[in-house]
């Protein structure tokens, strides 16, 4: 049986999010960036599977994907899958409460420290 708990994180009024488009914010050892596209927000680990730096801040996104600036690698923004390069990016969930955009983390305290 799998144990998987979450934290939903309050990040920001939807409205300041859909204004300002895109935005890069730390949670403890976290960064993560959200964007907001035409028709839902992403939130994602920046890094780039390539040289596994945070490069993708700097990502110029066109419709559903971000391109890293330093060769070009592209992923998607739905499913986090190369489309161009190799590997993936770590998409989180998001979800709305009460005007607020909200992200879910993984719980990941081994999981011999969870009980
Ligand atoms: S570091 Fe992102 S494509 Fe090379």
């Amino acid at each position: 049986m799998q144990n998987s708990k979450h934290n939903v994180i309050p990040i920001a009024p939807i409205e300041d999010v859909r204004r300002v488009r895109r935005m890069a914010i730390t949670i403890g050892e976290r960064r993560i960036l959200i964007l907001a596209l035409e028709d839902t927000i992403v939130a994602l680990d920046p890094t780039c599977p390539h040289w596994h730096v945070p490069s993708l801040e700097q990502g110029t996104c066109q419709q559903d994907s971000i391109t890293c600036p330093n060769h070009g690698w592209t992923f998607s923004l739905r499913s986090g899958k190369a489309l161009r390069g190799s590997g993936r990016i770590r998409l989180y969930s998001v979800l709305i409460a009460d005007g607020m955009l909200c992200i879910e983390l993984p719980d990941e305290t081994p999981r011999w420290m969870q009980y």
